[in-house]
């Protein structure tokens, strides 16, 4: 009998309709579009503007364009993940709703967490049950609202997040195509860089804390930097080593959508021509737990079965790693 592997069978996405723009940032904080363009690459990003609306609003619309798009009946739909930094609540988990909503009844779920890295993560986890061969599918679902943790007052955070969600489907698949390696480290000793820390079961929310801001995200800018910049291009090139890749035989570098500049390090270091990098942090910047989907829904027109993908990820925890994944259909 062939070998099961996990391949991705169709993608979906959302953002959502409001445009938060370098320019309007600039009304807001004391920064400015040159600055925001040569450090991170960002020009704009998306804001799910209604408090009222969550992380499972966003996964919902990602997952209903896949199911869309596919012609998939969601009660097939054996496992929903939903990688998410910004869950609707702290319990019950985003994705036992979002399943629910978009009629996957006959599936289990959960949620994940692994700050930039849980889409990264969560290829890991849904092959891995696809592998065993006791389930036939999952859906994976990448969503953030990170507005929802962003202080609009700080600039060192408010020109980097975004909101966003995408979707990817991945079945059993017996030629071979789908995730073939991967290599994901974690590091906790890097967690007080960046963290959103107060509301945790070690560090109550109280109004003294609320009133300094102590809700939103923090994170030290140049010591994350430095970490994902030497991280990232690391995996990615313990990737190509470990499985005899060239820069010829690879086809496309997904990489998480920080900073530009740390997109381009990663490229450089597995000697990758700009032509495979893909890239679309200039209109959705760092959208956590969606960067990977986006991408790659963005990209779908362009892939071709059999096509080298190498994904890439380094966020909070500190979390990292690559996987490298065989594609497996050419887009209708
Ligand atoms: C945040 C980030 C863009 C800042 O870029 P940087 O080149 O490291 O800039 P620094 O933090 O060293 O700051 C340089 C100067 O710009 C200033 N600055 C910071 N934010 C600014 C902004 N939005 N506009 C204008 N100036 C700004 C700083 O105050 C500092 O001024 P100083 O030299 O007078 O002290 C960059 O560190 C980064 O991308 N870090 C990683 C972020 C990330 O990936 N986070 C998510 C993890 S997945």
């Amino acid at each position: 009998m062939s070998k099961i592997s996990a391949a991705i069978t169709a993608v979906g996405a959302y953002v959502p309709e409001y445009v938060l723009t370098n320019q309007i940032l600039e009304t807001m904080v004391d920064t400015n579009d040159e600055w925001i363009t040569s450090r991170t690459g960002i020009k704009e990003r998306r804001i799910l503007k209604d408090d009222g609306k969550g992380t499972s609003y966003l996964a919902i619309k990602a997952a209903q364009d896949l199911i869309n798009k596919k012609g998939l009946d969601p009660k097939e739909i054996e496992l929903v993940i939903v990688a998410t930094a910004t869950p609707d609540m702290k319990a019950a988990s985003t994705a036992s709703y979002t399943a629910s909503e978009i009629g996957a009844t006959n599936a289990f779920s959960f949620d994940m967490d692994a700050a930039c890295s849980s889409f990264l993560f969560g290829m890991s986890v849904a092959a891995g049950y696809i592998e065993s061969g006791r389930y036939k599918n999952v859906l994976l679902i990448g969503a953030d609202k990170m507005s929802s943790i962003i202080n609009y007052k700080d600039r060192a955070t408010c020109i980097i997040f975004g909101d966003g969600a995408g979707a990817v489907l991945f079945e059993a698949n017996t030629e071979n195509l789908g995730l073939q390696d991967e290599y994901l480290r974690s590091d906790g000793t890097g967690r007080e860089f960046l963290q959103a820390t107060y509301g945790g079961s070690s560090f109550k929310l109280t109004a003294e804390i609320l009133e300094q801001g102590g809700q939103y995200a923090f994170q030290e800018g140049r010591t994350v930097f430095k970490n994902a910049v030497f991280n990232m291009a690391d995996a990615a090139a313990k990737i190509l080593e470990r499985n005899n890749l060239t820069k010829d035989s690879v086809d496309w570098l997904a990489a998480h959508q920080a900073n530009k500049r740390i997109i381009d390090a990663t490229a450089q270091r597995i000697e990758l021509e700009d032509s495979k990098v893909m890239m679309n942090i200039q209109k959705y910047g760092n959208t956590t737990s969606a960067t990977l989907p986006l991408l790659i829904n963005d990209y779908e027109s362009q892939l071709k079965k059999g096509d080298n993908v190498i994904f890439a990820a380094f966020g909070g925890g500190f979390n990292w790693g690559a996987i490298y994944l065989k594609w497996a259909y050419n887009s209708k």
